[in-house]
């Protein structure tokens, strides 16, 4: 049942990015769209889903459970992927039961849900929090919040080469480093291994700095044994996960090139704006933006 899931290979199109204040400083950007790789299991969730689901396969499980708030981006993804390839999934949702659109959404894509409460949110990084789960669902691989670490990670590398790939579509022969929002750091630290120190990837930080984002990339990186890591972390969190202010939702609002949400994308380009405002690109610079999804999730601002 998990087969076809696994035969799907959606790429990820890159195309350029034209704003004022980027031809200003000379800095030329293109953004993979990761966002549009399908209407519903839209940007980097399928990818650091992926390995989880081939892993999912190989012990013989149907279909997958896993962990996330309720307007999560990721159980969002995961109840498509489960309605679109035909694999069971359940959601283990944080805090207390809620009627949001994305729990709606989750419903009506066919995904179990329970409400874990707060506390018992905070024991999922207990060495036995999936026993009891595995006794309720034996038929169901345990998929980390976010679906982290190292297999979430090697989903991602094959951006790098969806990059390659299309580079001369936009006349570029080449590209200096990848800008994109951090979570957990997963998706950076994909982008790392597959830089493997070549170019620089540097990651905007959508929760505060205390959150333990370097720490987990530094724990994957290790994992996989890489040597010659070029990346860097900025705090781009203005105070806060899903902390909104009026310059972040101007900005967001008159950006129409591109559609942003104000938690990852938003607050990725508004501090990539800033950067390329102090001077920190020498013209010249060719940058990859990573849109990394969750269009859905602003359904909560609204
Ligand atoms: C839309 C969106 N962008 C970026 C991220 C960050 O990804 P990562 O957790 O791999 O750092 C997430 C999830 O955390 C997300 O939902």
């Amino acid at each position: 049942m998990l087969l076809p899931a696994l035969d799907w290979h959606p790429q990820p199109r890159l195309e350029p990015l034209h704003l004022d204040w980027l031809a200003r400083a000379s800095v030329e950007v293109a953004v993979l769209r990761l966002d549009r790789i399908d209407p519903l299991i839209s940007g980097n969730k399928w990818f650091k889903l992926v390995n989880h689901l081939r892993t999912a396969h190989e012990v013989g499980a149907k279909g997958i459970m896993s962990l996330g708030g309720a307007y999560s981006n990721h159980l969002h993804a995961l109840a498509a992927a489960g309605k679109r390839f035909g694999f069971p999934t359940a959601g283990l949702l944080r805090g207390h039961p809620q009627d949001t659109p994305t729990v709606r959404d989750l419903k009506a894509l066919g995904m179990d849900l329970h409400w874990l409460g707060y506390g018992g949110y905070r024991e999922r990084h207990a060495a036995d929090f999936w026993e009891s789960w595995q006794i309720r669902y034996p038929h169901l691989h345990p998929v980390p919040e976010g679906g982290s670490g190292l297999p979430g990670a090697q989903g991602c590398m094959a951006w790098a080469a969806s990059v390659r790939e299309q580079l001369a579509t936009l006349g570029w022969a080449d590209y200096h480093g990848w800008w994109l929002a951090c979570g957990t750091g997963t998706s950076l630290a994909g982008l790392v291994l597959a830089e493997a120190g070549q170019r620089p990837v540097y990651g905007v930080l959508a929760v505060p700095q205390d959150h333990g984002v370097a720490q987990r990339v530094e724990s994957i990186l290790g994992e996989a044994g890489l040597c010659s890591a070029l990346y860097e972390l900025f705090d781009g969190s203005r105070g806060g996960f899903a902390r909104v202010d009026g310059e972040l939702t101007d900005f967001i609002e008159t950006t129409a090139a591109i559609e942003l949400e104000p938690l990852y994308t938003g607050k990725a380009l508004l501090l990539l704006k800033a950067r390329v405002e102090a001077g920190g690109f020498a013209p010249g610079t060719r940058l990859i933006f990573v849109h990394t999804g969750g269009l859905q999730g602003r359904r909560g601002f609204e």
